[in-house]
């Protein structure tokens, strides 16, 4: 019989689509299914249903001679050495465009977030400082009128772009390749760190992008200018982020994605004018079960010989 190996819990009614289809073997741990456990448990397997968590690099491909389909359930991919996969005929999916609004809706959430204060508001209550209102407490920025610059416009980058003129910004892009968003005035990455007052990041990490947001890049950024990253963390040098806040080179940042997930940089921690979520961008019941069962139809697509829906 067919054999999947899932390395997370998904919701019932996904895993119920598996069951009927092939044999499962669930990895029911709470974090990321440990390396090792993953190259033994994937060596007599058909297909991988795996996470944005999970390293599948030549160790993990080379531990399954028998592997057919790798289904990440997440748009990026750069967890998976997807050239490798392909070299040795593996179909690699990933799930766009089911996640697309709720991330989305998810940046508008952090850039109104950090320019309006939200969690430092937040932690003055909780801490019981808060002395009633005041004309001048903890003052925000308003948007309408301000640059919004987009780093990226594939799907998600067009939708916040989309967004925008509910909140009366104009949209600057940087982008690849001659890709037109109408609307908005396209510019190299420097003008855009330049002229932005929201700078957002929606690129996949790649090695083009790896610390694309550097000391450089952070100190071309205007004083009042904020930076939100719903993308990759490696994207942003963390170090270089927490120096820039520590001397206010930028207002401020809000960020849902780190280099090193689940660890976020020490000095990050110390400072106010930084939102810190833990990767909750596509994170709304709808979208993650839309992205197991995207995944799921992937696998039983490539099991029975056809098309994957949406490969990599
Ligand atoms: C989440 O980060 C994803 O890539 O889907």
């Amino acid at each position: 019989m067919t054999k999947i190996l899932v390395t997370r819990r998904l919701p019932s009614s996904v895993i119920a689509k598996l069951k009927a289809a092939a044999e499962i073997d669930l990895y029911t741990g709470e974090a990321a299914i440990p390396p090792d456990e993953l190259r033994a448990r994937i060596a007599d397997k058909d297909a991988l249903v795996c996470l944005l968590t999970d390293t599948v690099d030549r160790s993990v491909i080379d531990a399954a001679p028998a592997l057919k389909a790798i289904a990440n359930v997440a748009v990026g991919y750069n967890n998976i050495d997807v050239a490798y996969a392909k070299s040795r005929g593996i179909v690699v999916t990933n799930t766009p465009d089911v996640l697309t609004e709720s991330v989305a809706d998810f940046t508008w959430a952090l850039i109104l977030a950090i320019t309006r204060r939200l969690s430092e508001g937040e932690r003055l209550v909780r801490r019981g400082e808060w002395k009633g209102w005041a004309l001048d407490l903890l003052l925000g920025t308003e948007l309408r009128g301000k640059q919004l610059g987009l780093v990226g416009v594939g799907r998600i980058g067009r939708a916040v772009a989309a967004r925008a003129g509910a909140f009366g910004m104009r949209v600057a892009y940087t982008a690849r390749s001659e890709t037109a968003l109408s609307g908005a005035e396209a510019m190299p990455l420097d003008r855009l760190l330049l002229t932005s007052d929201i700078v957002s990041l929606h690129v996949p990490l790649t090695p083009d992008t790896r610390s694309l947001i550097d000391k450089r890049a952070l100190a071309r950024m205007k004083r009042s200018a904020y930076l939100i990253n719903t993308a990759r963390g490696p994207v942003v040098d963390e170090e270089a982020l927490a120096w820039a806040l520590h001397h206010h080179l930028l207002a401020g940042a809000a960020l849902d994605v780190y280099e090193n997930e689940p660890a976020v940089h020490p000095d990050l921690l110390t400072l106010e004018n930084v939102l810190l979520v833990p990767h909750l961008g596509s994170g709304t019941t709808e979208t993650r079960t839309a992205m197991a069962d995207l995944a799921v139809e992937n696998v039983l697509a490539v099991l029975a010989g056809r098309p994957a829906l949406t490969p990599v």
